[in-house]
């Protein structure tokens, strides 16, 4: 297992948020001798939970042959041979000896679906999910938000930050977006308002391109269109990526934009564009315009 993806599944396992919902997740889903299938497995952190809350059997699906060779070696440790099977490969062509009744997984990017969660999870309960069974999570959502920093982040650049005039440096914002972990929230200018809502297992759909307005709701600097995501695990159980809470491995996308005053009532028009074939949200580009007190 090379540093980066130890270093991955360490940030992952210490974000006590993102285990504590989907154990009590998994509690609401699983029924005594469930099959379930562990798509992504890892380390085997959501299977062993599902053991635990009754599954029968847990099928633990790995891409990656490295991560799938230490998952099995967990198994093994911790005597969960007869009840838990490793399976390597690519988990939409993989073939189960049994219908499942569960699908876990934990597949979010920081925008949601860039690492193809919505697809993986329809090609995966298309060819193993029995009638009525359940995934989870249940549903996955992407939004854009206006929000105003303070002087973190893209806020730094105003004209009065420091003492000095640094303005200047926003004439340089490009419309690709950067990974921004919060240490104090923003200000929410407009609602968040979604590009993105995949049911799981059924609907593969991604980010949708087409314009999206974001009305302004509170009076305040623009500085940048924030890209979120809220995965519902069970019914009344969510994850989200906004606000972010301590020991979060995942961040949010900004697209940092000119320091704009803006006014309720004005809209913000937002398109996202995805490059063909790329996933990570780094290139993916945002174009905007606003449209001073646009009527209902
Ligand atoms: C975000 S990690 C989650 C690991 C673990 N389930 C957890 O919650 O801690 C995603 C894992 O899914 C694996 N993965 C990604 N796409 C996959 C695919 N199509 N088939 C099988 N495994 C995949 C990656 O190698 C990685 O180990």
């Amino acid at each position: 297992m090379d540093s980066r993806s130890l270093v991955m599944h360490q940030a992952m396992l210490a974000d006590r948020t993102r285990l504590r919902a989907y154990d009590d997740a998994l509690a609401k889903v699983v029924r005594p001798g469930d099959v379930v299938v562990d798509v992504g497995a890892g380390l085997l952190v959501l299977g062993m939970m599902a053991l635990r809350h009754g599954a029968g059997h847990v099928y633990a699906i790995e891409g990656d042959p490295v991560t799938a060779a230490v998952a099995a070696r967990i198994a093994d440790d911790n005597g969960l041979s007869g009840k838990l099977t490793v399976i390597r490969g690519d988990a939409r062509a993989v073939d189960l000896p049994e219908q499942a009744n569960v699908i876990v997984a934990e597949l979010m990017g920081n925008i949601g679906p860039e690492e193809e969660m919505p697809e993986i999870l329809a090609a995966v309960a298309k060819r193993v999910l029995a009638p009525g069974g359940r995934v989870v999570p249940e549903r996955l959502t992407t939004t854009l938000t206006a929000i105003e920093f303070d002087d973190e982040g893209w806020g730094i650049w105003s004209g009065d930050s420091l003492g000095y005039r640094l303005d200047v440096v926003q004439e340089h914002a490009e419309p690709t977006a950067h990974l921004h972990f919060f240490q104090r929230l923003p200000t929410k200018l407009s609602a968040a308002v979604p590009i993105g809502d995949s049911l799981l297992g059924v609907t593969p759909h991604g980010v949708s391109t087409s314009p999206r307005k974001l009305r302004i709701t509170r009076p305040g600097t623009l500085h940048a269109v924030m890209g979120s995501f809220t995965a519902t695990l069970a019914p009344g159980i969510t994850l989200s990526n906004f606000p972010s809470y301590p020991g979060s491995n995942w961040g949010v996308w900004i697209w940092p934009l000119q320091h704009t005053r803006v006014d309720v009532g004005d809209v913000l028009r937002a398109q996202v564009h995805l490059p063909e074939g790329v996933r990570v949200a780094t290139d993916w580009r945002l174009d905007c315009g606003i449209a001073r007190r646009e009527l209902s």
